[in-house]
């Protein structure tokens, strides 16, 4: 039993062996409608939570649909309609949780919350976004950049706008997959120190290059998310928009990095603000396929979490 809490906990080789299970599975349902069972149920008889403190399309679905076609079960909770952290600990509700189910998946909002549960759960935990890191979407990016343009090692990935929860798990998997990392938004915005310095003390080349045109020469691929999280306070809305108008990702940025280069996002996207439609929808854009990747990357996390 193992949790899947951030890529940066995790070995490389397993990193890699939960990627190519994804590949498999994805590979061997070719055909098959989306509610068809896979041919091993690895969920049979298992019982699933998907708690929720925040909104969510991608993650609530794909993570129901993949419990489903591993022949297992999932039930999806709304934060506040239980008692976790008001009412009752989230130790006492972890503790709960696991004589009902046997995997948990949470989004919340304090990475403290995510560890807490997997410190007092007996049954494994997955992290679906925190403030922090949004590990399960990054694990689906690679995927989704090596079905496209082969191995990521070695490439040059360019994150434009706000060093977020998203930026710090693409951080995290520089490290593991051998990737260099550009970040490239206003200086207030950039990514957590502390996990620019743990990749920077494994020998990851991570650089901060406030210009963005500059940064975006010779990316392999480019990547933003919305310039507003759920966590963020409204109030800094207005100043946001004003401070990241010039990382929005256009037609003119995108002619900057290589020809091949790819465009990702994990969604939802707030189109001609942090990236135009013409982007979105273009030939370099796959965020699709990364939408998709989601579900077969997270079967094949519950299944390692479960027989690892
Ligand atoms: N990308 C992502 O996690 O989307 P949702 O917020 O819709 O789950
Ligand atoms: N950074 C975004 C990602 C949403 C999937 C957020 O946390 O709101």
């Amino acid at each position: 039993m193992q949790n899947f809490l951030d890529i940066d906990q995790i070995e490389a080789s397993e990193l890699r062996a939960i990627l190519d299970q994804a590949s498999h599975t994805k590979k061997a349902r070719a055909g098959l409608t989306r509610g068809a069972l896979d041919v091993e149920k690895v969920l049979e008889g298992h019982m699933v939570a998907l708690i929720f403190e925040k909104p969510s399309t991608r993650t609530r679905i794909s993570f129901a649909v993949g419990v489903q076609q591993m022949g297992g079960e999932s039930m999806v909770i709304s934060g506040s309609e239980m008692h976790l952290g008001h009412g009752e600990t989230i130790a006492d509700t972890a503790r709960v949780l696991s004589r009902y189910v046997d995997l948990i998946m949470i989004r919340t909002f304090e990475e403290s919350t995510l560890l807490e549960m997997a410190e007092h759960a007996s049954v494994p935990v997955i992290n679906g976004l925190t403030n922090r890191t949004h590990p399960c979407q990054i694990m689906a990016d690679i995927m989704t950049y090596e079905e496209h343009r082969g191995s990521i090692s070695g490439k040059r990935v360019v994150w434009v706008g706000d060093g977020n929860n998203v930026c710090a798990s693409f951080i995290h998997a520089a490290d593991k997959f051998g990737f260099d990392f550009v970040f490239s938004g206003p200086e207030n915005l950039d990514p957590s120190l502390s996990i620019v310095a743990a990749a920077k003390s494994k020998g990851t080349k991570i650089e901060l290059i406030s210009d963005v045109s500059v940064a975006v020469e010779g990316a392999d691929l480019i990547v933003t998310d919305t310039w507003v999280s759920m966590h963020d306070s409204k109030a800094v809305s207005a100043l946001r928009h004003k401070q990241l108008a010039p990382y929005r990702v256009d037609d003119a940025l995108l002619t900057k990095a290589k020809p091949d280069a790819l465009f990702m996002h994990c969604l939802p996207a707030h189109r001609d603000e942090e990236v135009t439609s013409s982007v979105l929808d273009g030939p370099n854009s796959v965020v699709f396929d990364e939408a998709e990747n989601r579900l077969h990357v997270q079967k094949a996390i519950m299944r390692w979490c479960l027989l690892k």
